[in-house]
């Protein structure tokens, strides 16, 4: 018999294409080993995406390239559907239910938003962006989600979803769970410049980069800046092709340490390595990846399936409220 499951996660992301290093080791390798214990609901947030670029010309294609990487890296989607927001139209009806919950002086506290009108140097804001948050509540509540694994910057989201749920639950009668915030644990893996490793900046290794590939992007790497030759003694506690290492050449690391400190080991041998690991790391991933971006039919299949038995919860949720906010 199938294990008793502990709960319902949801998670989701923005279909920003091909997948990197930083969302594998930040994001993709949680949800795998959760797939086990929890009922996990993958989500790709194609509306929120318009809240930043409101071109939908690459959206699909982006989706796709997205999805043939989950499947590639263990997502079993038979276990966890995974579907599009869009495709789902109970997103958008609870989102506008939830949108009268919530002030607007709320959501304009909302520090991840003021972060964003700062990295993007945004004089405006649409008024879908200020009700981000709103839309990811909606997102959450309609599969009644106990557990969200988001990084750092999601977490005033969940707040929200949380006060939300309160606010409705209170207001019509209990449907909604008080979901929890789970943070991913571990440092974000950064980018070849050292900046947090994003596809918008150009510093990124995909899961979908063949090893030569692989070693011209590390070979471009920053390192210790005081090493300038082999033979200079290296600081590896602040290098990032160290961090590389620990992260994906375990059994190697100690001795590379050693050998940076000492200076018997160059930086172009330690970025071999390095490639190498990386190489080695994600090779069992290379061959389903290579399949499904080659078969973006069966992708779609996949996303249509899921959007089936989501859709199917989603409404069941739907039924619910409306029924307690006498809109029956
Ligand atoms: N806002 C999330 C991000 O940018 C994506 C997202 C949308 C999400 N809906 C969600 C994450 C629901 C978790 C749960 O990363």
């Amino acid at each position: 018999m199938e294990k008793k499951k502990k709960g319902r996660i949801l998670s989701g992301m923005r279909p920003t294409g091909k997948m990197h290093l930083g969302n594998y080791v930040g994001a993709l390798e949680n949800w795998v080993v959760m797939q086990g214990e929890f009922e996990n609901y993958h989500l790709i947030a194609d509306y929120h995406a318009l809240t930043t670029n409101p071109d939908t010309s690459e959206i699909l294609e982006n989706t796709l390239e997205m999805v043939a990487d989950w499947l590639a890296v263990g997502i079993n989607p038979e276990k966890s559907p995974i579907f599009r927001q869009s495709q789902i139209k109970e997103h958008a009806e609870l989102h506008l239910l939830f949108s009268m919950l919530i002030t607007t002086a709320r959501l304009e506290r909302n520090p991840t938003l003021k972060e964003q009108v700062k990295d993007l140097n945004m004089e405006s804001l649409v008024y879908g962006h200020l009700g981000y948050p709103v839309l990811q509540a909606a997102d959450i509540l309609l599969y009644k989600g106990n557990v969200v694994p988001v990084g750092e910057d999601q977490a005033p989201h969940v707040e929200i979803t949380r006060e939300i749920a309160r606010k409705f639950n209170a207001t019509y009668g209990e449907v909604f769970p008080i979901p929890k915030t789970k943070l991913t644990t571990f440092a974000r893996l950064p980018g070849l410049d050292g900046n947090k490793m994003s596809k918008s900046v150009g510093n990124t290794i995909l899961l979908s980069d063949e090893e030569e590939e692989i070693k011209k992007k590390i070979r471009k790497a920053i390192t210790d800046p005081q090493k300038i030759r082999r033979g200079d003694p290296g600081r590896p506690e602040i290098c990032l092709v160290y961090t590389y290492h620990q992260r994906f050449n375990s059994t190697e690391t100690e001795e590379i340490f050693k050998n940076c400190k000492s200076g018997a080991l160059g930086c172009v041998d330690c970025k071999m390595k390095c490639a190498s690991a990386i190489a080695d790391a994600i090779s069992p991933f290379t061959e389903k990846q290579r399949y499904y971006s080659q078969h973006f039919g069966e992708v779609l299949d996949v996303l249509k399936d899921g959007e089936q038995r989501a859709g199917a919860v989603a409404a069941d949720t739907m039924k619910e409220v409306r029924d307690v906010m006498s809109l029956g």
